[in-house]
């Protein structure tokens, strides 16, 4: 008959086994995550409606035989249509079977492409491109591939103007629909009025007004969002007049990847805990 000592012993060499392996695992698939071919390193960028976006997307020379970067080949292809977007194939753009929604609005850099550059860029985006891209490279002796999933959105920065009660913020181009909060000093929340227009295709204008106290020397934050797009812009008032404003963006199309990376890093620190 084992002890009860003996059983715990045991549990604890069994667990101990398991653990490991489960952080071997892991660390396995993190590293075969960075020594990939093909990478990208936004697999959800966020386009604005009407302008450029580069769809990021690399690949290592030091892994092809010889480091012959001659004979890269790179395919652009769109979840749910058959024809290529782009093709790239013996140092030329091959565009006999593209897709015609993307005619005259892609190119690769040709210039960096040896260097392990095979991004897209894709002009004038429009609400239909929107969807999941496939960027595969194959060259001797390395192939690979990485999917990019482009969001398309309208956004545009505010432009600001004080009379002597109000503050109003004025955004041409919004969507999805957004909302709006101002703020003043740490986060206190001020009561304001938006106003949406919506143009015939949709694109939304935003009108904010906030009411000043007589006499304000502060500085507002305008938060304009909507499920994709974040802009905070500053407007600072000084004097009976001044007024200077900037506007940063941030992106809400956080990748199920990213928070895999994260649950990555902190496996190993739970693991410690558990054993401490
Ligand atoms: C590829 O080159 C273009 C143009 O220089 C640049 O905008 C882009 O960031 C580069 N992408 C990568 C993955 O290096
Ligand atoms: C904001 O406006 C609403 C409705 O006009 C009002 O009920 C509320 O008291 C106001 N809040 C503040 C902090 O002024
Ligand atoms: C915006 O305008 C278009 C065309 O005028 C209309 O079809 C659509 O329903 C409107 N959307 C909203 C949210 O009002
Ligand atoms: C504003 O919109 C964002 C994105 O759609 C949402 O997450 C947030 O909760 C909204 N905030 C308010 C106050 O409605
Ligand atoms: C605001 O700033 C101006 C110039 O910097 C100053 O003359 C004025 O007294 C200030 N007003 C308040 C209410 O602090």
């Amino acid at each position: 008959m084992a002890s009860i000592g003996q059983i715990i012993f045991w549990s604890m060499i069994v667990l101990i086994f398991v653990m490991a392996g489960f952080i071997i695992l892991l660390l396995a698939i993190a590293f075969s995550r960075s020594q990939s071919f093909v990478q990208s390193s936004d697999q959800s960028p966020v386009g604005n409606l009407g302008q450029d976006v580069v769809l990021n997307c690399k690949f290592n020379p030091k892994l092809i035989t010889g480091m012959q970067t001659n004979d890269v080949s790179i395919t652009w292809t769109k979840a749910g249509l058959t024809r290529p977007v782009y093709r790239y194939q013996n140092q030329a753009a091959q565009l006999q079977d593209q897709d015609p929604q993307f005619k005259g609005r892609t190119q690769l850099f040709p210039d960096a492409i040896a260097g392990g550059n095979a991004s897209l860029l894709l002009q004038r985006v429009s609400m239909v491109d929107e969807g999941v891209y496939q960027c595969s490279v194959s060259a001797s002796g390395a192939s690979g591939s990485v999917s990019i999933h482009l969001w398309v959105a309208a956004y545009s920065s505010p432009t600001f103007s004080r009379s002597m009660t109000t503050l109003t913020a004025e955004a041409p181009r919004w969507f999805p629909k957004p909302n709006v909060t101002w703020t003043v000093y740490q986060g206190d929340v001020l009561n304001a009025s938006t106003e949406f227009f919506n143009n015939s295709a949709g694109i939304f204008t935003v009108v904010s007004t906030l009411k000043l106290p007589a006499h304000t020397n502060e500085t507002y934050t305008c938060v304009i969002e909507n499920t994709l797009v974040v802009a905070v812009s500053q407007a600072t008032l000084t004097g009976d007049s001044g007024l200077t404003a900037s506007t940063d963006y941030s992106f809400n199309s956080a990748t199920p990847s990213r928070r895999y990376l994260h649950l990555l890093l902190i496996a190993p620190l739970l693991y410690s805990y558990f054993l401490t």
